[in-house]
């Protein structure tokens, strides 16, 4: 249609990468149109970590779930949503001696929600310029777990959530586009919970799409396979222990 959206429906997640590394101006403009993204109120609710150390690097592998090809990425990026720069900022500009507002206001649920937009939407920027410059990335949606193991690692204070990460570098195979199931994922006006019968072809369309559970009784293999792989397994028991560990960091609870 055009190259842009040419561009973004080519995208594929990258895990092995050709080591030579990204070059400055390709960093740069990676990080710049990172920035560039749409930010709440423009104020830039978040931090970017390069992680350059390979001791770290090679922490995370072990601490996102074992995931090797962090190890081996040529570029790591750490998406921070960050509240505890502006709450230094606050101090220092004298915030609590200003007359007519609230005193010792801190940063609350909704902020911490709106800081990971806008973390998320840079993040997202960043792997679309790297795309355009022929550099793959892969998000590590893990690093969201071990709360407090990545707090010591990283330095991460009070007011901030590591929300997302990204390996970069130059894909080594070919990849192979991953499908989407778009059927029912656009509501007109007000959600609509799906009926049964709705229920029972989307299982059997996921079931074509990815080859299991063909035949009557085996209707709903992947739903199942989702919900015994992703859903309850042990990176999702940690994962939702490990983020109730930084909102509650957070919230002061
Ligand atoms: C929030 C988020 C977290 C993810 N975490 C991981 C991860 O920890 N490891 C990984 O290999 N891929 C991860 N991915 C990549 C997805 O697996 C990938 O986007 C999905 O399978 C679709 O494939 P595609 O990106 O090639 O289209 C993550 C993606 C997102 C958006």
């Amino acid at each position: 249609m055009n190259p842009t959206i040419d561009l973004m429906n080519a995208r594929c997640s990258t895990r092995a990468y050709d080591p030579a590394p990204l070059t400055d101006a390709e960093k740069r403009a990676i990080l710049h149109t990172a920035m560039r993204a749409p930010t709440a109120g423009n104020m830039m609710l978040y931090s970017i970590l390069e992680i350059e150390d390979q001791a770290i690097k090679d922490r995370l592998v072990v601490t996102c779930d074992d995931q090797p090809f962090i190890a081996r990425a040529p570029w790591v990026l750490l998406f921070v949503a960050d509240y505890q720069k502006w709450m230094d900022l606050f101090a220092v500009a004298g915030v609590d001696e200003m007359e007519g507002v609230p005193r010792g206001v801190t940063p609350g649920v909704g902020d911490l929600m709106l800081a990971c937009c806008d973390a998320l939407i840079a993040a997202q920027n960043a792997v679309i310029a790297a795309e355009s410059l022929g550099i793959g990335s892969c998000y590590i949606g893990d690093i969201m777990e071990q709360a407090e193991m990545h707090a010591e690692l990283l330095a991460l204070p009070r007011w901030t959530f590591p929300v997302a990460m990204l390996c970069f570098g130059r894909p080594k195979t070919r990849l192979r586009m991953t499908e989407r199931y778009e059927k029912h994922a656009v509501h007109r006006d007000r959600y609509r919970r799906l009926s049964e019968d709705e229920l029972r072809d989307a299982c059997a369309d996921l079931d074509a799409m990815y080859g299991v559970g063909r035949g009557g009784d085996e209707l709903g293999g992947f739903a199942r396979d989702v919900y015994a792989r992703k859903f309850t397994a042990d990176f999702s028991v940690e994962s939702n222990r490990s983020v109730a560990w930084w909102i509650d960091r957070w919230s002061g609870s």
